[in-house]
């Protein structure tokens, strides 16, 4: 298969004094070029820390990384740095899921798009330029005003503004891979769906990857070719949209899709209990407190380490 990209044994660990916490623990996955993965599960599962951890965005300070990100079949560390600055935000860009935090509060927003579009190692490109692209893209989005956009801050700006400028930020460089947390939620329906179908008609012309972390199963079915479900850190689950969305094995997708559209973080959860908060994990399966299929061994089981087949990846005891 034609990967673009592959995450191997991506591991998160927070560290709080001397304790070590394992947010995100050694999980695999690709993205195939051209196509869109959707990666879901419950608010605190790690997607975010996923994104972030693997594109080497996380604070050293507080957070321990480390696994192999493959780009174009060349293997690099996520551990090292330099080489990981030189796809991220050229080769592979982030719409994070806090628009707030992708912004500077002391540059403009025309700024951000030309130091955006202008990374070390990319082809210069002149202010005007860098305008008529910004101004593009924001037109895209659906941004009435792109001229005083570019000169506003973004403490200026709504959340729902942010989040569209962010969009058109990650897209200004033309990525190879498009990796975006949530990039729809603070918006109106109507400008969801809107920005769903951009991003959709973006990736046929240009041929971009998207791995995209939605809690909204619409835009998963909308969009993903591929999905990866997580839960407290792990993958329990991985295959193609159609395999995935029409027959899920793993309980806890089962469970996730069944309480649909409850999952969605603004809305009552109806899957029975609540994923374990980080310090609270057990060994073995994670689901098995909330499993209405547990039996013992699932206890002694390892996460990560079954496979119904090689287009099918389930961590499940039942699948080993
Ligand atoms: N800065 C932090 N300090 C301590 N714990 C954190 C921090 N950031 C994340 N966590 C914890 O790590 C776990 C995974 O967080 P993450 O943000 O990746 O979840 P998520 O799947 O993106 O959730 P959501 O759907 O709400 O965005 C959660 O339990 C969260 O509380
Ligand atoms: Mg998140």
């Amino acid at each position: 298969m034609d990967n673009i990209l592959e995450v191997h044994n991506l591991q998160v660990i927070l560290k709080r004094g001397k304790q070590k916490i394992t947010a995100v623990d050694q999980i695999s996955f690709s993205l195939k070029r051209g196509k869109t993965l959707g990666i879901i599960g419950e608010s605190g599962s790690g997607k975010s820390l996923t994104c972030m951890g693997m594109l080497g965005l996380l604070d050293r300070k507080l957070w321990d990384v480390s696994g192999e990100v493959v780009f174009e079949g060349k293997p690099l560390s996520i551990q090292n740095r330099k080489a990981m600055a030189k796809i991220c935000g050229n080769k592979m860009t982030l719409i994070m899921q806090n628009p707030m935090s992708a912004f500077n509060p002391v540059i403009t927003i025309g700024k951000h798009f030309y130091e955006s579009v202008n990374k070390p190692g990319s082809e210069k490109k002149t202010k005007e330029e860098v305008t008529e692209i910004a101004t593009d893209l924001l037109t895209k989005m659906r941004i009435r005003d792109p001229q005083a956009v570019l000169h506003s801050y973004a403490f200026q700006l709504s959340g729902g503004m942010l989040q569209r400028i962010m969009i058109a930020l990650a897209l200004a460089v033309q990525p190879d891979i498009l990796i975006a947390d949530e990039p729809t939620t603070a918006l109106d329906l109507s400008v969801q769906h809107e920005i769903i179908k951009i991003l959709q008609k973006l990736q046929e012309q240009y041929g971009m990857a998207i791995l995209i972390v939605s809690h909204d199963l619409g835009v998963i079915r909308h969009l993903a070719d591929d999905v990866s479900v997580m839960y407290a850190g792990n993958m329990v689950e991985q295959g193609s949209a159609e395999i995935i969305l029409k027959d899920p094995q793993h309980p806890y997708t089962r469970g996730l899709f069944a309480s649909r559209p409850a999952f969605s973080k603004e809305r009552l959860i109806m899957m029975e209990g609540q994923p374990p908060a980080l310090e609270e994990r057990l060994e073995g399966c994670r689901f098995y407190p909330r499993c209405k299929e547990r039996c013992e061994d699932c206890l002694a089981y390892h996460p990560g380490a079954s496979c119904k087949d090689e287009i099918h990846q389930i961590s499940c005891v039942k699948y080993l």
